[in-house]
């Protein structure tokens, strides 16, 4: 690869100047993230893409949804662009609009669709968001889940929760004081989602049978084994954890709530982190006073996270100085009004 790549990044930032807006996910590569004019979580994230007006060009690091999230917040002589098509997310694809819709019908049928107010995580495609607005839901990121959670239960007896099923449980047996008993998962595999109507009639929240692989992998044991070796270990965990780590953790929250935690901790003090490798490396690095491991003994990148690589971004650079605009992420006029609802709601959650 060429030597000359972070010169040749800088070179290109620097001619598009005011132009250029440029975004980072927290779990972005060093390599990528030193370029970013802001990081953030998806929710800082979200309130920033369009915190630049003036500028043309929003690179979006990050996955796609996140990309398609920016393009719907910003106006419509902002082009997005993200760096490298194939920066999806596994758990976002878990849900498709054919499939929450004929869950829809599922709810209908039940004679339950009128007391329930759906949901969907920031990880989720534009369309799923625009389906969620168009019912006068609202959505949510790891950082607002329980406003935006108690927001919809003052509007419906009922929540569909889209598509994290961990986020949505931790969400309602941590903060709402829900049993587990209260919460049933949607299988969209399965006719009727593998539910009979009697438990959609029981649930009080309908979870989607979605999670992610990156944090589905720490397991109670990863907790175990580092209580273990480290006594004194603090276990700080992202919501997107099954609910058996989330209950073993010390704190849980959201990647920009895990990096303030690590600021705000005494030095000497431990932690175990149970979220993706490169933010938990870029905590490590920055806080040498602190001891600072990753939960589980096995290395957890986020594949798609990290297809923004550093070749990525300089190609998608230099085309928009060459003026042209590669990688555009454009959403729909359509879709964008919807999904547009659901998104505002959220922003102007208290
Ligand atoms: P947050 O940025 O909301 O913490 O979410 C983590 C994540 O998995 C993003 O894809
Ligand atoms: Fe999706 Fe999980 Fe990667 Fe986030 S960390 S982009 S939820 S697969």
């Amino acid at each position: 690869s060429d030597p000359n790549l972070v010169e040749r990044a800088w070179a290109a930032k620097k001619a598009l100047g005011d132009r250029l807006f440029i975004l980072g996910h927290h779990y972005q590569r060093d390599e990528v993230i030193q370029f970013a004019d802001v990081t953030g979580d998806s929710f800082k994230l979200a309130q920033q893409a369009a915190a630049r007006p003036e500028a043309e060009y929003i690179v979006f690091c990050g996955v796609h949804f996140m990309a398609e999230s920016a393009d719907i917040l910003t106006g419509p002589d902002q082009q997005v662009i993200l760096p490298d098509m194939a920066a999806g997310c596994s758990m976002a694809d878990m849900a498709a609009a054919q499939q929450v819709e004929d869950c829809w019908d599922a709810l209908v049928d039940a004679g339950i669709a009128d007391s329930v107010v759906p949901m969907t995580y920031m990880n989720s495609s534009a369309d799923i968001k625009a389906f969620v607005g168009r019912r006068d839901g609202v959505v949510c990121t790891s950082s607002n889940a329980e406003r935006a959670l108690r927001w919809a239960y003052e509007r419906g007896e009922k929540v569909l929760f889209l598509p994290d099923q961990h986020l949505g449980r931790n969400t309602v047996v941590r903060e709402l004081g829900f049993d587990l008993d209260d919460c049933v998962v949607y299988n969209p595999h399965k006719p009727n989602g593998g539910l009979t109507t009697e438990q959609l009639r029981q649930a009080r929240i309908i979870l989607w049978r979605g999670h992610c692989s990156v944090h589905g992998r720490f397991t109670l044991d990863s907790v175990n084994d580092v209580r273990e070796r480290v006594p004194d270990v603090n276990v700080l965990v992202h919501p997107e954890c099954t609910h058996e780590v989330v209950a073993a953790a010390d704190r849980v929250g959201s990647t920009e709530y895990i990096i303030t935690a690590i600021e705000e901790a005494e030095p000497g003090s431990a932690w175990a982190i149970g979220t993706e490798l490169n933010l938990v490396r870029r905590l490590a690095n920055q806080h040498p006073d602190k001891r600072i491991m990753f939960l589980d003994k096995a290395v957890c990148y986020c594949s798609t996270m990290n297809r923004i690589d550093l070749p990525h971004l300089v190609w998608a650079l230099e085309e928009l100085v060459a003026g042209r605009v590669p990688n555009r992420i454009v959403v729909d006029e359509d879709t964008t009004v919807n999904a547009r609802h659901a998104l505002d709601r959220m922003l102007a959650l208290p």
